[in-house]
């Protein structure tokens, strides 16, 4: 797939460049889909991709100048590790009556069918920054890398399941008792075709105030 070449200024290209850019960007960001690991092929990716990725998602707004991210790259030996913790605290967590061997499986098989998995850490280190607003800002970092993944012809899934919100995996990470993670990065290639998505109309979810008729003063 050939790169994406943005300008360092926009102020001298012409509409038609900008649209093409604008284009490339609506495609990406439209078809850009989350693949489940259980579909993809094994294939790896190169880690100076990945690199790409983690770099682009360096390039999330943040509040404070934090950038609160911690990016978690587990690959090659390093899955065998994640897959293996993370079954054995499913298993250690689970009482006896609702735990699945099914899901012990998946819990490893989802981590090593992927080539590399992120695991999204979030730090707190300015306290006059709201939480949410690190969290926020973590989330604008997944979506900078899974849309790079998807220029790049990498499936991509962002799941939250598991043992994501406990303290064990936490302290495995070696995160603070107010750090979070908010899920993993699993990244892979796959051979199948995206899945079909439908939005409904953005429309339906927009409340636009201009102040030209008197619905639009209602505060809602
Ligand atoms: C923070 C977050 C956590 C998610 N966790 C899961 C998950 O654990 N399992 C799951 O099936 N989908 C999960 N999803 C949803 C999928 O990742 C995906 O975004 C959704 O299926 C919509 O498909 P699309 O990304 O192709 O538009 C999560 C999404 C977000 C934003």
């Amino acid at each position: 797939m050939g790169s994406l070449v943005i300008p360092l200024s926009l102020n001298n290209i012409s509409v038609s460049m900008t649209n093409s850019i604008a284009d490339k960007l609506r495609h990406i960001i439209q078809t850009r889909r989350s693949i489940k690991p259980r579909r993809f092929n094994g294939k790896s990716i190169e880690d100076k991709l990945v690199w790409q990725l983690l770099d682009n998602g360096n390039w999330a707004p943040n509040h404070g100048k934090a950038q609160p991210w911690r990016f978690f790259v587990f690959t090659a030996g390093g899955l065998d590790r994640l897959a293996q913790f993370q079954a054995d605290l499913y298993r250690q967590l689970t009482p006896g009556e609702r735990f699945s061997a099914d899901k012990y499986e998946r819990m490893k098989t989802n981590v090593l069918k992927s080539s590399h998995v992120i695991v999204l850490g979030m730090t707190r280190q300015l306290e006059a920054i709201p939480e949410v607003e690190d969290i926020e800002a973590v989330a604008c970092s997944v979506q900078n890398m899974m849309l790079t993944a998807t220029a790049y012809g990498i499936s991509s899934f962002w799941g939250s399941g598991g043992v994501t919100y406990t303290d064990e995996l936490k302290a495995f990470l070696g995160l603070g008792p107010d750090d979070r993670c908010l899920g993993y990065l699993y990244l892979g290639y796959s051979d199948d075709a995206p899945p079909s998505e439908q939005r409904s109309p953005v429309g339906e979810r927009v409340i636009w105030i201009d102040g030209s008729s008197a619905e639009d003063s209602a505060a809602r």
